[in-house]
Parts: structure tokens; sequence; C-alpha cells
């Protein structure tokens, strides 16, 4: 086919311009990268003209742009894809556990080290020269295509479910395409139908008005640290289970032939305990550790500050003490109602002697959908010609904030063709993205468009 022969042909082109986009340190988080943001997305607009999309805008928000480009060239009555992806990346930091710097891509071993190779702005390249392959020489996608790139997907997409609100018309498609999860195994194409939502929080303790000596005042006084370890230690049951009244309420139990289907999946819990590193594997009990990740609801400790952490011993008594804490979510919780039940709960365990206060941080709906329909077809015949193996379905535990919003405001199926792989790194020191799985990634899609003609 003419497209994946132009994939081809300008393989390492494609990857150096990947590189390029990749030195932009687009972090979303920190405000110190602002300028840096609206480069990278002004350089895909860039690309996204070049690649032969007819509109093609930068569109600010009160955040961090949005890039639209469109190409709406396809026979009259053809469906209309909206591809969604993210620019902005994570925070790079710890810089010195990076075997090369986190805004210096480089390939190692066949795979493309950077921050943001895998998550996302390689998955969202691909997209882009796939569809400059199609459109290479004069040739036709025979959908519309709308692309739809946000810079704030990992600060929890503040901004995009207005903006979606307000282009309801200019964003309706007949399927939303995300490439942003990752493959099941090396090899082993995977389209994901399952994501957990989340419910970000932190919690603050307070006790007396400064750091005291803990000879002269401890055990008169209540310690926030203690507090908050006790706090956080109720907040799992001895089977693993979140102790918070209310917490399961909404939670969609697996079915017999959805357990059976994981069960199928190539996986080794050997495999999973190496890839993390940890002595042995946990979680709550009754569960194998897929469905664990995939669709039982999890609370976790982020990070904890208090009192003294620095070199040798000091004898104090912390006036303070903070924890940032995540809960994964499964359908049908939602997250706004658990914000609600962690507060109402936290502030239930704190004792006289301190004040606790509790702050949801940010949030998103978890998804799930059984999939099918003409586009998820095309995907899994395409995803099948490309890697020579039929996909297999999967869902992960991590969460794209606005998908379910897409699925809501847009009424659109999301299809969610992920390209990075196990071990990845992404938000970690030396996150990679296997540059075979960007060039296969790219033709896989081509040939969708060529499977929906
Ligand atoms: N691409 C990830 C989502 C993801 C992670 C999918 C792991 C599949 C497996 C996305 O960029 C992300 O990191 N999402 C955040 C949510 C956000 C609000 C910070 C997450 O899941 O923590
Ligand atoms: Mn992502
Ligand atoms: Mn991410």
């Amino acid at each position: 086919m003419a497209a994946t022969d132009f994939l081809q042909r300008n393989r390492e082109q494609h990857l150096e311009e990947l590189m390029d986009w990749l030195r932009i340190p687009s972090v979303s988080a920190k405000s110190e990268h602002k300028a840096d943001t609206g480069r990278a997305a002004d350089w895909l607009a860039d690309r996204m003209r070049e690649a032969g999309l007819q509109t093609v805008e930068v569109i600010p928000t009160a955040g961090h742009p949005v890039v639209l480009g469109e190409w709406r060239g396809a026979p009259e009555g053809a469906p209309t894809l909206l591809i969604y992806g993210h620019y902005d990346v994570q925070p790079p930091e710890p810089l010195d556990e990076w075997t090369t710097a986190p805004f210096e891509p480089e390939v190692r071993d066949g795979n493309l080290y950077a921050r943001g190779s895998v998550d996302d702005k390689g998955q969202v390249y691909l997209h882009v020269k796939a569809v400059q392959a199609m459109l290479a020489d004069g040739g036709r996608l025979p959908v519309n295509v709308v692309f739809c790139v946000e810079g704030e997907e990992e600060i929890g997409s503040p901004n995009l479910a207005a903006f979606l609100k307000a282009n309801v018309q200019r964003l309706a498609c007949d399927a939303v395409v995300i490439s942003d999860t990752t493959m099941f195994a090396p090899g082993l194409p995977s389209i994901t139908t399952g994501l957990r939502g989340l419910a970000y929080m932190e919690i603050r303790v307070q006790g007396p008005s400064t750091d005291l000596h803990s000879g002269a005042y401890g055990g008169a006084v209540v310690n926030p640290a203690n507090v908050l370890a006790r706090i956080i230690s109720q907040l799992h049951d001895e089977r693993g289970r979140v102790n918070i009244p209310g917490f399961y309420d909404r939670v969609r139990e697996l079915t017999a032939e959805q357990r059976q289907a994981i069960a199928a999946l190539p996986f080794e819990e050997e495999g999973l305990r190496k890839e993390v590193g940890a002595p042995k594997l946990g979680g709550e009990a009754g569960f194998g550790p897929l469905e664990r990740i995939w669709a039982r609801p999890t609370l976790d400790v982020n990070g904890m500050l208090s009192g003294y952490t620095g070199e040798g011993a000091k004898t104090v008594l912390p006036a303070r003490a903070m924890a940032k804490v995540s809960m994964r979510l499964v359908p049908d919780q939602d997250f706004h109602e658990v914000e609600r039940l962690f507060i109402d709960h936290v502030q239930s365990l704190a004792p006289e002697g301190v004040t606790v206060e509790v702050l949801a941080l940010h949030g998103g709906q978890p998804w799930h959908a059984e999939g099918g329909g003409p586009v998820f077809d095309a995907a899994a015949r395409a995803l099948e010609q490309a890697w020579g193996r039929k996909p297999v379905f999967i869902r992960e535990g991590g969460s794209i904030p606005i998908v379910q919003a897409f699925q809501e405001t847009l009424g659109a199926p999301v299809l969610m063709i992920g390209f990075g792989l196990p071990g990845e790194n992404a938000h970690a020191p030396n996150e990679w993205m296997s540059v075979e799985n960007f060039q296969k990634g790219a033709e896989a899609v081509a040939l969708m468009y060529e499977e929906l003609r």
C-alpha cells in the first residue's frame, strides 16, 4: 500500500522529527514551562499543516492551548474520526536517575528514551504521520479526521470538558480514537476497553503552631504525624479492602465471562513481580493482579511529608503532617461522590488536639466499553495485519480523565489502541517508546483508514 510504503521510506525522517518535539520540555504542571508548552503546541500545529490537514488552529484555553487539526475532504456522508491525545508531559524528576537527559532524546537498543516519548508525544505523532502518509501524492482519506490534542492531560484536563461542551458541533464525530495506553506484551497488539477513574486527595493535619522539642512537650501535645499515620492505617482492612463506608456501593463486579477472559490472557504473575522489582505482589484478597489493576478500586498514598527527614536524628514534634492520597475508581463509581465519602470519613477519624483539612485536588470518571462497531472492527483488522496476530482486549489501571466526557458530551464511542509496552517507565525516569511500535503503530493506523474505505 502506498501509505505504508511512504511510512517505511521516511522512517528515519519521522523519528528525527519526533525527537525534535521531545526536546521541548512541555511540562504542564510547572508554570516555569508555560512557554515550552506553547512551543510544543505550535510545533505540532506546523507539522499538522505539513501533513496536509486543511485547518489547523492553536486554540487558547484558561490553561495550556488545544491543537485542533481538521481534514474534511472525505466523500459526502463518510464518517468522522476524532483523534485525541496530549502533548504535555510529566515532570522529569528525579533527574539523576536518567541515563541520558530527559529532554535529550536518544535511541538505545531500539527504544527511544525521553520524557514524553510514549506518554504521549510518540503516540500522537504516529497518527499525524499516518494521516500524512494517506494524503501524500494526492491521496485521500476515506473518513474525515479531526485532531484534538491537549496540553493538560497530565494535570487532570481542567479545561477540556468545557472546551468540548463549547465546541460540540465542530468536534461532532462517529468515533474517538486514542493512543495513550500500552500493548499487553511486545508483539501483541491490544485494544483497551476500560480505564480506571481517579479521585486525588490531600490530607493536612495541623497540631501545635510550631515544631516543638519532642522531649520538652512530647506526650502532652498531640503529634500530627502520629495522627496522620493512624488515619492512613485505618483506610484499609486486613483483607486489603478500602475501609471507607459506601466506597464499594456502586462498584460493578466482574462477570464470570470477564474473569475468564482475563484469565485467558498470557500473563505470569512472576513477570509482573520482576518488572516492578518488589519482593512479592499484594492487594485485595480474592482477586488476581490483573483484576486488581483493571477492575478493582484502590486507595494509595502517593506522598507524605512531616517532621525531620534529613541526616541523623533530630528530636522534634512536628507542627504538621501532610499526605497525598489517590483512589483509582471503577464503573459505576462517581469521583465526586467518592471525594465526599473520603472527606467525611477522614474527618470522622480526626482526634481532638489537631485540625484536619481534606482537599480534593483532581479527578476523573472511570470508563468501560464493550467495543464493537465499524471503527473498532477496522482497527482490529488493521492491528492484525500490522503485527500478524489478532489483538487482545484488555483494560488498564491508569486514567484518562476526559475519556468518559468524550463519550457523554459527543455521544461517540471511544476506541483505544495503545502502542506503549510494559516497563516503558511512563512518569518515571528513563521513559521510552519502542521505535518499532512507533513505526508499526503509524502503519496500523494507515491500514485502519484503508479498512474503512
Ligand atoms: N497515558 C496515561 C494513562 C494511562 C496510564 C493509561 C497507564 C494506561 C496505563 C495518562 O497520561 C496518565 O498518566 N493519566 C494520569 C491521570 C492524570 C489525571 C494525571 C494517571 O493515570 O495517573
Ligand atoms: Mn498519557
Ligand atoms: Mn501520563
